[in-house]
């Protein structure tokens, strides 16, 4: 009887440890790697990833609820380079820099301090003439050319079983970003790409300030708010996503260093293009969105002004 316990103990043991061992990849990997595990599959690799709250979504903007408490943030340390180099590495699945955790956020909406970890991108490809998005979140079926994730961890815990339930344990801004003027203060980082072209390359470079990284701070008023997960394997659904409205600019040139000059691999044999996760369903999620603009969209105008003159027209009789 013991004896069949520990068989069915160690025969457990082996499966789930199979099931850690197992890859997974983008969709654009599979050609080459026919044994990884494409997005569709990556439950098969981690559970948690074929849960009701993942990342990323589809936000149907006339869906979105508007929330008051989605207020500006406040930034901390993101105006000065942190005090230690960077690390950037290209890590097989995109390209990561390390980060010491001395730039912060809090408010916009958020309980918690939460100070910044790492940033990374997603982006599609110019395998063809014209270039192809590859942002995460897609905006009213719409993708950006590329997406920016500074992943923030929540400062304080009162306990170390408290962290890995916590629904609220990472904050991610993300940032589309699309082509247009070429942007000068992302040319260090742009050119540093040149020394990580292959997976497990890893550099240090001169830290920039975050903030140089992002759209000028009155212009982060405008953003969406959902919960959710990690987009890679373990898919963690501790995420609060702030997705900002204002997107980055990047010349067509500067992304081709994004398309062209990295690699999924070991050796120069399969560029690292695409890779973004599908869009997951939003179930019983509901996106949130702070009002940002100032300025009202010219379908917003068309209903306020009848109704101002309706207003005044009372006033006035
Ligand atoms: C930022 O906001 C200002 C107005 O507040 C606007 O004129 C400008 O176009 C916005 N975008 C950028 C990239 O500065
Ligand atoms: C995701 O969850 C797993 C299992 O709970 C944990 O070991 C891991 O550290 C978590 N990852 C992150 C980034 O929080
Ligand atoms: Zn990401």
């Amino acid at each position: 009887m013991e004896l069949l316990f520990l068989v069915l103990l160690s025969l457990h043991i082996a499966s789930t440890a199979t099931e850690g061992d197992k890859e997974w990849c983008y969709l654009s990997q599979q050609c080459d790697l026919p044994e990884c595990e494409e997005p569709r599959l990556w439950e098969t690799v981690n559970a948690e990833c074929g849960k009701d709250n993942q990342s990323p979504i589809n936000i149907v903007t006339n869906k979105v609820k508007y929330k008051k408490d989605l207020k500006r943030f406040s930034f901390e340390g993101y105006e000065n380079a942190q005090s230690s180099p960077w690390n950037i590495k290209n890590n097989g699945h995109t390209v990561k820099v390390s980060l010491d955790g001395s730039a912060k956020i809090s408010n916009g909406g958020l309980f918690n301090q939460y100070k910044a970890i790492e940033f990374h991108f997603h982006w599609g490809n110019k395998l063809g003439s014209r270039p192809s998005p590859g942002s995460e979140h897609s905006i009213d079926g719409e993708r950006y050319d590329m997406e920016l994730h500074i992943v923030h961890k929540k400062e304080s815990f009162s306990s170390a079983k408290d962290a890995s339930n916590d629904k609220e344990q990472l904050a991610v801004l993300a940032f589309f970003i699309k082509i247009g003027a070429e942007n000068e203060k992302y040319a260090p980082l742009i050119e540093k790409l040149n020394d990580v072209p292959t997976k497990g390359n890893e550099k240090t470079m001169a830290a920039l300030p975050l903030e140089s990284l992002i759209p000028p701070e009155k212009n982060l008023t405008g953003y969406y708010r959902y919960s959710g997960s990690l987009t890679t394997p373990g898919c963690n659904e501790t995420v609060i996503w702030t997705i900002f409205k204002e997107p980055i600019a990047l010349s067509e040139n500067q992304m081709e260093n994004f398309w062209k000059k990295l690699y999924f691999t070991e050796d120069k044999t399969l560029l690292m293009t695409d890779n973004f996760r599908p869009v997951q369903p939003l179930n019983d999620r509901v996106v949130y969105h702070s009002d940002g603009s100032i300025l009202l969209s010219p379908a917003n105008a068309l209903l306020v002004a009848p109704t101002l003159i309706y207003l005044m027209s009372l006033l006035f009789q």
